[in-house]
């Protein structure tokens, strides 16, 4: 069973965001299942890596398409800070899990559903009418 499965209720109307969004899921939902299956330490830092390296492209690539289609620059603003707490919150993660912190599935779930879900449902969902236009 995955953690979460992307649906059209995640679509910011954008089929290349949405591409990269789906792999997001994919990635979020590998990392949750390599833990909660207790796979070996590195296998699941393997995929939390690929995770963020994969986080950092999606970032770049969204941020360079709200700019070139002229989102108003408080919206940009906003969105650029964001984006800077996610990655400084998975590299947090990443940092506790290699300290040997243990984290329980919900813990990891309410992560997720903050970093991932509400970020693609709230602040992605806000550039929607520029970028698609
Ligand atoms: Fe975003
Ligand atoms: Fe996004």
């Amino acid at each position: 069973m995955h953690y979460v499965n992307w649906s059209p209720l995640f679509s910011v109307k954008n089929p290349h965001i949405d591409q990269q969004h789906r792999r997001l899921f994919d990635l979020v939902n590998e990392f949750h299942s390599a833990y909660k299956s207790k796979e070996n330490k590195d296998y699941i830092f393997s995929v939390l890596n690929r995770l963020i390296k994969y986080t950092e492209e999606h970032f770049e690539d969204e941020e360079r398409l709200m700019r070139a289609s002229g989102c108003p620059k408080d919206l940009l603003e906003h969105h650029l800070k964001e984006h800077e707490k996610l990655i400084f919150d998975i590299f947090e993660l990443n940092n506790e899990l290699h300290a040997g912190k243990q984290k329980s599935i919900n813990e990891l779930e309410r992560f997720f559903d903050k970093w991932l879900i509400q970020h693609v449902l709230e602040e992605d969902k806000r550039y929607l009418d520029y970028v698609n236009k």
